[in-house]
């Protein structure tokens, strides 16, 4: 920290370095004897980071593009109408007209502001209350605490439950939120490559270990559905490893709940073990189509956790219409069955169909569907630009360092609201972009580089 006493030290003052470079003026850069305090302003703009290194090339194109019109299967993108795979509005719920009167008529009724104040001191109210019993009948669990975004919660779920004593085992590819839960835990943590329950059962002997001596106990972690690859976490084979081990199991199930399992109860539900699931985490903002997650366990665990998490007791609560608004979705999830198997014709036709044509998939188990190519970040963005502008189709694209160097992974989302028209569409059009990846037009220039035009 720069303080009026050290600035006696400064022997010089270089306040047109950062100039030179056209960033930052750098107000604050001087030079002790051998050390050189650097402005934060100038440091963030000049290292963006793994993904705002690419802010130049992509910025509202493939980093913030606006979709515009209603929420559903075509989209307004820069002027024209897409077809579009990018939103997690798994069940079509955005757009159900009993959901959008719900929302309106308790926005009407209490506007956005209230309840006002942390659930805690000044934010409670009854129909917290319902949501929460409602979705603990639903997950079947004792018990159910709201979270104001599920992120947030996130953290503050794995914070409020292991103190330093404690070890966490988690899988490789867990989500940022848990990944950043994680980094507020000082006791040891353990991590198991992907889904390798082998690998697994050696962290938890390592944990063992650890916690024999530390008097702490263990966390698992692990995601319902992977969010990127689609694949499920193998919740079966963790519940079975509590028979040998002691330790609780925490599932973040943003993608599954409302979309895997009989009822859409989630994938504990689909795997049929959600009793050995020990801590649930659902999201209402991908299958809901609203915004808010909740917590679900045994009473006293949902009790500590509402009187220990950081993020929501120092955070106001979640306003009423997203509250009674996810009351209806609930409603509507629970009546109406179809929506949930109108999800799963539509996911089954599109997997099926790119399978057929031979893409790789991966092993995607839920509605969640990757197309694997191969190339760099190059063919990636072309390829992108060219589903876009000529086929209209909008979707999303990840590369190095989320997937290996050299795959490109064309992120589908299917939903409720696409048609078989789509999904035939799209089929058509990825057996064509593949064609042109493989005559090599998409790194000999043929198709325009979107980059050039920006
Ligand atoms: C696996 C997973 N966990 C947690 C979250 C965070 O949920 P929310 O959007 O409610 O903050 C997401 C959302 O992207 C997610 O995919």
């Amino acid at each position: 920290m720069l303080t009026q006493d050290a600035s006696t030290y400064f022997i010089m003052f270089s306040q047109d370095e950062g100039k030179k470079n056209g960033s930052f003026a750098s107000q604050f850069k001087r030079s002790f004897i051998n050390i050189i305090i650097v402005d934060i302003f100038e440091k963030v703009v000049n290292n963006m980071g793994p993904l705002g290194q690419y802010a130049s090339i992509g910025q509202g194109y493939y980093f913030f593009p606006k979709l515009e019109g209603e929420i559903s299967n075509r989209m307004v993108f820069q002027g024209k109408e897409m077809l579009v795979w990018s939103l997690n509005n798994y069940l079509g719920l955005a757009n159900h007209p009993e959901v959008r009167q719900a929302d309106a008529e308790a926005a009407q009724k209490f506007g956005m502001a209230y309840p006002m104040g942390a659930r805690m001191m000044s934010g409670q109210t009854v129909y917290h209350e319902e949501l929460e019993h409602v979705l603990a009948k639903f997950e079947r669990k004792e018990s159910s605490y709201l979270l104001n975004y599920g992120y947030m919660g996130m953290v503050s779920i794995i914070d409020s439950l292991v103190d330093r004593h404690d070890v966490i085992v988690y899988d490789s590819e867990a989500h940022a939120c848990i990944l950043d839960g994680l980094r507020l835990h000082i006791g040891k943590r353990f991590v198991y490559p992907h889904n390798d329950l082998e690998n697994c059962e050696k962290q938890l002997k390592r944990a063992q270990a650890i916690v024999a001596k530390t008097g702490g106990g263990i966390l698992v972690i692990t995601e319902g559905v992977y969010g990127m690859s689609g694949d499920l976490g193998n919740l079966k084979g963790l519940v079975e490893l509590k028979k040998k081990y002691d330790f609780r199991l925490l599932v973040d199930d943003a993608h599954g709940f409302g979309t895997m399992g009989r009822t859409g109860a989630g994938t504990g539900e689909e795997q049929e073990v959600q009793d050995g699931v020990d801590v649930y985490f659902g999201t209402f903002a991908k299958a809901m189509a609203g915004i808010g997650a909740f917590v679900a366990s045994k009473k006293e665990i949902v009790h500590a956790l509402a009187y220990n998490m950081r993020s929501q007791i120092f955070a106001k609560s979640l306003p009423m219409p997203m509250v009674i608004g996810a009351l209806k979705r609930m409603e509507v999830i629970q009546n109406q069955p179809e929506l949930k198997n109108k999800l799963w014709e539509v996911v089954n036709a599109l997997q099926n169909g790119l399978r057929e044509k031979g893409f790789n998939l991966g092993n995607t188990q839920s509605p969640v569907t990757p197309v694997f190519l191969q190339g760099g970040l190059a063919e990636a963005t072309q390829i992108v630009h060219d589903l876009r502008e000529n086929y209209r189709i909008f979707c999303s694209m990840v590369v190095y360092p989320v997937v290996p160097r050299g795959v490109i992974l064309i992120r589908l989302i299917p939903t409720a609201v696409h048609t078989m028209e789509d999904v035939r569409y799209t089929i058509d059009a990825f057996s064509e972009i593949r064609q042109k990846l493989n005559d090599g037009k998409y790194s000999d220039g043929t198709i325009p580089d979107v980059a050039d035009k920006l």
